[in-house]
């Protein structure tokens, strides 16, 4: 069974110390239950997509206390200064361009260029926050593809044993996940309606805001678009080795690749690792002079499935 704690000094103490060692801590928001991890510890969020059982890797959302710890993330436009002094905290998640040298895994975008932020509101989540200090990843705290929780014992069925903590802050408020709205077109886009309206979005920013459905040309959502986590160079899977010119992301124990600029996703074969690691080792080796990019074999197991979908997209045909 996992440790199910109410929310006082010593269990919020405890919860920062696991967050910092790169644990994962549910706790409660004004929404639904979250899955937190350390957003700037590729690990961490790698964990959470293991403990989730997540298929593939869809962007998560990273939470902060307030509006200023956003500023190493996230580059601000007027319209989400606009919505976050409206709406923050609150069940509003804003999708903006990531900061030039943003902290958090590029695990946590899925490798997009985009960063999902929001400040809760739940006064438990408030004191989480600022007790680590640090910006926290957190999909709902359910497993991939059932309901989201909205009590401990929710996320405790849900979740077993694979998170470390439970923080019991009672029932969420809202009980619907935070409304997703993307503001990096030059129309914003609600990719998730939730706690806050369309009309509520549309009177604060004096504009027009979309609803994305599959059937209108409103822009998508990640995951969609294959050239969206596609590199710049060509790749190779199945690799057992580099080609003359090629770089070569290698996983396990290799022979040795006599010349190829080569990284490694996991020498120990240890998927968790590998996915932490994916993104970032993709864009250091695409850059000329290689000619491409060629990738090691990795399992189809656990975290493997959502590696070789990624690893299939970035190869697919442009
Ligand atoms: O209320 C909530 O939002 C809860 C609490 C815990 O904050 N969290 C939550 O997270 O519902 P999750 O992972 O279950 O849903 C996140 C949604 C997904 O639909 C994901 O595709 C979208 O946000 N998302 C995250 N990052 C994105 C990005 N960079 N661009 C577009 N969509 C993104
Ligand atoms: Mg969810």
């Amino acid at each position: 069974m996992s440790l199910v704690l109410p929310v006082n000094d010593e269990s919020i103490a405890l919860a920062s110390t696991l967050l910092h060692e790169g644990k994962l801590v549910a706790f409660p928001t004004e929404t639904v239950y979250g899955l937190g991890g350390d957003a700037t510890n590729g690990h961490a969020v790698a964990s959470i997509y293991k403990a989730k059982g997540r298929p593939t890797f869809n962007p998560l959302i990273v939470h902060v206390d307030e509006v200023k710890a956003l500023d190493p993330l996230i580059e601000w436009t007027e319209r989400a200064r606009v919505l976050a002094k409206a709406f923050w905290p609150g069940p509003m998640t804003l999708v903006l361009k990531r900061a030039p040298s943003c902290p958090a895994s590029l695990l946590t975008s899925a490798g997009l260029e985009t960063l999902a932020v929001r400040i809760p509101s739940n006064p438990d989540a408030q004191r989480l926050l600022k007790a680590t200090g640090l910006p926290i990843a957190a999909p709902s705290a359910n497993a991939s593809g059932k309901l989201s929780p909205t009590t401990a014992n929710h996320v405790a069925d849900s979740l077993g044993n694979n998170v470390d903590l439970i923080l019991d802050g009672g029932s969420c408020q809202i009980g619907v996940e935070s409304t997703v709205i993307d503001l990096t077109s030059e129309i914003p886009v609600i990719l998730r309606p939730g706690g806050i309206t369309r009309e509520q979005l549309e009177a604060a920013l004096g504009c027009k805001v979309a609803v994305y459905s599959a059937s209108t040309n409103a822009p998508m959502s990640p995951g969609m678009l294959s050239s969206h986590y596609a590199p710049h160079l060509p790749v190779r899977l199945n690799a057992k080795g580099a080609e003359r010119n090629e770089a070569y992301l290698a996983f396990g124990i290799t022979e040795g690749n006599a010349g190829a600029a080569s990284l490694n996703l996991s020498p120990s074969g240890d998927l968790s690792e590998a996915a932490a690691n994916l993104f970032a080792m993709m864009r250091a080796l695409d850059t000329p002079p290689h000619s491409g990019i060629a990738v090691a074999p990795i399992p189809m197991t656990g975290l493997g499935l959502a590696i070789n979908d990624r690893l299939r997209r970035a190869a697919a045909n442009r």
